[in-house]
């Protein structure tokens, strides 16, 4: 169960955090992996891990916020069949204190850099007549995080992406979902901390860990194995629904 030979996936954000974990376990399962990274060292170090375990696939620098970029990217991935939209950027704020310029950045990456991928990606999975896109929303998108304006905007909007696309492509038996997690500790996380909290770091990550009820914060891993699941032909009847890993935060934080 769960294998991914024969199969061809793009991650994007594939150099660090979840996508890095997603990437690692789609190749151990036997997919040939493309990480798209905006950092080619991060997307380096992930492929050399890669293929240290004996997996295969190639790092291609590319910005998925610009559409150019994304889409000479894709041209050179010879026929996937899995993309998981991870790449993504945080901010903190609420409505007042976020600048038009700020709101526009986490929009560019987040919700443009996440379509711009599935716009280049339908096509090539048209030709094969199947494909599954999964993407990285968050329990910002289903509950109101406080001091998250933007980020929960842009992932509301990946969301509605994900029930949009699914409807659209359902024909061409093209599946979309996107997975919900609550806190999972990245270099994201531990990069907003130091730069929204600094010498408060102990204390903020020890509140953030118990924000969700389970104590803890994810693992990169426990993100991976649900992703792999979804992109497996295990998961072929699974279309068009989001997935909150969460610790028990969406249902159970009262
Ligand atoms: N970590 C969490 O707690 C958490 C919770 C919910 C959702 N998410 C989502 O999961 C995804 C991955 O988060 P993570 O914690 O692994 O983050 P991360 O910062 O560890 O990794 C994100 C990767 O995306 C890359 N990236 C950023 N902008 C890019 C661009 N324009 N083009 C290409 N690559 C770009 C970065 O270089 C980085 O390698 C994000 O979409 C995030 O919003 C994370």
């Amino acid at each position: 169960m769960f294998s991914l030979e024969n199969k061809t996936a793009v991650i994007t954000g594939g150099g660090s955090g979840i996508g890095q974990a997603i990437a690692k376990l789609f190749a151990a399962q036997g997919a040939v992996v493309h990480v798209i990274e905006l950092y080619k060292a991060s997307a380096d170090a992930t492929l050399a891990a890669i293929t240290a375990a004996g997996g295969r696939g190639t790092a291609h620098e590319c910005d998925v916020s610009k559409q150019e970029q994304v889409v000479a990217t894709f041209a050179g991935i010879l026929s996937p069949d899995i993309l998981v939209n991870c790449a993504g950027i945080a901010h903190v704020g609420k409505a007042d204190t976020t600048s038009e310029e700020d709101f526009q950045r986490v929009m560019d990456v987040n919700v443009r850099g996440t379509y711009n991928c599935v716009f280049a990606a339908i096509p090539l999975f048209r030709e094969k007549e199947t494909g599954v896109i999964l993407n990285l929303a968050s329990i910002a998108a289903l509950v109101g995080i406080p001091d998250r304006f933007a980020y929960s905007v842009s992932k509301g909007a990946i969301y509605a992406m994900t029930l949009s696309v699914a409807k659209d492509y359902m024909a061409e038996n093209i599946r979309c979902n996107s997975i919900s997690p609550a806190r999972v500790h990245t270099p994201f996380v531990d990069g907003f901390i130091a730069k929204n909290y600094p010498g408060r770091e102990t204390e903020m990550f020890e509140k953030l860990s118990k924000s969700q009820p389970i104590g803890r914060m994810g693992t990169t891993d426990e993100v991976a194995a649900l992703a792999l699941y979804l992109c497996s032909d295990e998961a072929s009847f699974i279309t068009g629904n989001d997935y909150p890993i969460d610790g028990g935060f969406v249902k159970l934080n009262n």
